[in-house]
Formats: C-alpha cells, structure tokens, sequence
C-alpha cells in the first residue's frame, strides 16, 4: 500500500533532525526513514557541484527503501540540488526553501525580510530569488547573511554561551539596521538558536523552514490521498529508522538535542552505498 511507505528525509548530517522533528509535530502517524549523510558533513562550505552528487546519491538511497516522498531536509541541499534531485527520483520531492519564503512574506508587515544560512545558501540565492518570485509585484527587500560559525556553535550545545551571543551580534548588526522584521532561519541547525536569536532581535519573526516545509508536505500528502491511516490513539514513540554514513562519537548527544527525545541506534550504510 503506497500510503503505509514510509517518508524519506535526508541532511548532510544529524542537524536534518529539527526538520524531522516537525514533521513529527505535524504527521505523528506516518513512518520515517532517516539519513544523515555524516561521513561528508559539512556542505554548507561546499561546491554546487559536489553537493548535487551527494544529494543525488542520498535520494537515490532513500528511493531503494521504498518511500513515497522525500524531504531534502538540509538547507544548502534545497538551495543547489532541488532540482537535481527531482530529476533523478519519481516520487514527491520537498525543499526547504518555498514554503519559509511564503511564510516569510505573509509574516512580515514592512517588508523587509532577513535571511541566515550557510555560506553556500546564502551564495546561491536561491531564498533571495524565492522571496520575490512568490511576492510577484509586491515590493521586497531581502537581506541576505551567511552564518558559517552558527552549525558548530550549536552542535558544541553553546546555544546561550557568551561566544555564541558575541558572533551572533555581529552577524545580525546589517540585519538590525536594515530593520527586518521577519528573519528565515535557513539551515538545519538555526532553530536551536531562536531563544538566542528571540532576545538579540525581540520584535522580529523568526521562520523556522522545518515547520513550513512540514505543512507543506502534509498538505500534499493530504491532496494526493497518500497520507498514513490515523489510528485512534497516540503516537508515544514515532516511527524512525536511521541510517547515517559515519557514526560520529557525540550522535547520541546531538541528535536528541535536535530531535528533543532519544534516538534509537543509527544504521551505518558504507560508502557504496550497500547494505
Ligand atoms: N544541514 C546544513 C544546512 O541546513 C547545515 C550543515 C552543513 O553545512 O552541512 O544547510
């Protein structure tokens, strides 16, 4: 039965959990398979090039599993190899990047509108080009930034040090005098800094991707009658399997700070890509 398949969600590595982690919020019923492709983490520092492949292969991974739609959880991914991905698999695919820009643009009341992500993101401009494709006529401005030192602040677990709130000062100074009053958190790991990111920049919106892209994804499972039968009673554990190509020594710590409850034991898929 195609709607008992489960969902395939994939990320450079185990940041992809705060996306999975809506998606629990907003599809508890539906079963997961997760892979964080560990070994090769970080892409936000990489070439469009190399992260094309890498998706490639991450979807194609996810396709011999038998899931009826994939969520390239990892912001850089969205950004440069959507597209890439789409071409090479032939279920639904979704991104990051359209539903926080739809998001974004509904939220903000001045229209000036804030981006943070990696450097290969924001290099990209692929939320810039988003933002103002949706918005049509209506005027925009948009404020790029990239926020390299972001990723390991949070995997470090610094999301309230003094070195975090200091770098994070300093990357949000154009944006506070461009006067933004909404900000897309554009990678994987942003969401774990809003408290942070809430005090710096108390009267400004933040727009968590996982969150859209999880409302996303559900109304369209919902259109295409693909969603998982509910059962009449409640998810206590949900349904995941992990598979992450290196089993870092900190993964059981990380992911639960991403994912807010404890992981079960990844499964380790080799390079090639067998298992
Ligand atoms: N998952 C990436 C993203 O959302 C952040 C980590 C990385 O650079 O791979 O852009």
């Amino acid at each position: 039965m195609e709607n008992s398949k489960p969902i395939g969600v994939f990320d450079s590595g185990i940041g992809g959990l705060s996306v999975l982690k809506q998606f629990i919020r907003f599809l508890p019923f539906e079963k997961y398979i997760y892979l964080g492709d560990t070994a090769r983490v970080p892409y936000g520092n990489r070439s469009e090039d190399t992260v094309k492949r890498y998706a490639k292969e991450c979807s194609e991974f996810l396709v011999k599993q038998g899931v009826k739609m994939i969520v390239v959880a990892c912001n850089t991914a969205s950004s440069v190899a959507l597209e890439t991905v789409r071409g090479s698999v032939d279920i639904p695919v979704i991104g990051m990047i359209n539903p926080a820009a739809s998001s974004a643009i509904r939220a903000s009341i001045n229209k000036k509108i804030g981006v943070i992500g990696t450097r290969a993101t924001i290099n990209s401009g692929a939320y810039s080009n988003s933002i103002k494709e949706l918005a049509k006529d209506e005027k925009i401005e948009v404020f790029p930034q990239a926020c390299p030192l972001f990723v390991p602040i949070v995997e470090e677990g610094w999301v309230m040090h003094p070195a975090a709130r200091m770098i994070a000062e300093e990357y949000l100074k154009p944006l506070k005098e461009a006067q933004i009053d909404t900000l897309v958190l554009g990678c994987t790991h942003y969401p774990l800094l809003s408290p942070l990111l809430t005090e710096l920049m108390p009267r400004v919106t933040l727009i968590d991707s996982g969150e859209h892209a999880a409302v996303h994804a559900l109304r369209l499972l919902a259109e295409d009658k693909k969603l998982v039968e509910e059962k009449d009673e409640f998810v206590v554990k949900p349904n995941i399997k992990f598979f992450v190509t290196d089993i870092p020594s900190t993964f059981f710590e990380v992911a639960q700070r991403f994912l807010g409850f404890p992981v079960d034991a990844p499964q380790r898929v080799s390079a090639q890509w067998t298992i």
